[in-house]
């Protein structure tokens, strides 16, 4: 038996052309279907349907053999020893820092002023403003970022920006770059090893299909 972890949504849908690609099928659609195991069309392949942000927890623990993760996620979770073989180049997006229109980001940051920010990404901003020596307030979200710099609980945000849509109708502006964000396959190690003839020929197919 072969378990796949993935999030729905944008993962899920983004993942379903490279399990084609794979020759797996999900006979459910998780959007439609209230199960959280989703039989394929190969009956020793099962998707396991979790939060995207407990997929490397899945994967590490061997409840699933593979998962489907973005890199936010992966930097944000604790698991180790995850072995990642591939960028699935899917659920691109970049983390940012935004502000409010007309904060003037450059001269707080020249003042050393000590700035709050909102994140739901409090390891990824954490080493970013260490790296620039900026001395900062992280205080934890876990949605709707958007808000903070609105009601006066920051200055600022990381939070991914994909087509800068919602930044925009909340009257927020990106001001700095972290890094480039897309989604990788997750394999657990043992599982690789033990179930290397059904899981090597999947991440060829998948490594296939992204070309
Ligand atoms: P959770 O449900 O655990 O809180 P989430 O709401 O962030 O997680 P999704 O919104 O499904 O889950 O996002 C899954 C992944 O897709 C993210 O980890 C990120 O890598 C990527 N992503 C997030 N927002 C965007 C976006 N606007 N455009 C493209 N990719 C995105
Ligand atoms: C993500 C992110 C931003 C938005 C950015 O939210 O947190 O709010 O996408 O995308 P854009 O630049 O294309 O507007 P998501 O859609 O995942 O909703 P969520 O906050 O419920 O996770």
């Amino acid at each position: 038996m072969i378990t796949i972890a993935l999030s729905k949504g944008r993962i899920f849908a983004d993942t379903l052309p490279l399990l084609n690609a794979a020759g797996i099928t999900p006979l459910d659609d998780p959007e439609k279907s209230r199960k959280l195991i989703l039989d394929t069309n190969r009956a020793e392949v099962k998707l396991v349907i979790v939060r995207a942000s407990d997929v490397p927890t899945y994967v590490q623990y061997g409840a699933a053999d593979l998962g489907v993760a973005g890199k936010d996620v992966l930097l944000e979770s604790d698991c180790m020893g995850l072995y990642q073989p591939l960028d699935l180049q899917i659920g691109t997006c970049k983390m940012m820092v935004a502000v409010r229109e007309g904060f003037d980001y450059v001269a707080v940051v020249k003042s050393g002023a000590r700035l709050n920010v909102a994140t739901k990404y409090v390891h990824i901003a954490r080493e970013h403003f260490a790296k620039k020596g900026m001395h900062v307030n992280l205080i934890k979200l876990y949605g709707s970022m958007e808000l903070a710099p609105l009601t006066g609980l920051a200055d600022a945000i990381v939070d991914v920006v994909s087509t800068g849509n919602t930044l925009k109708a909340n009257k927020l502006m990106a001001v700095e770059e972290i890094m480039p964000i897309s989604s990788r396959l997750i394999v657990n190690r043992a599982a690789l090893k033990l179930k290397r003839d059904q899981i090597q020929p999947m991440i060829e197919a998948f490594e296939r299909a992204i070309q």
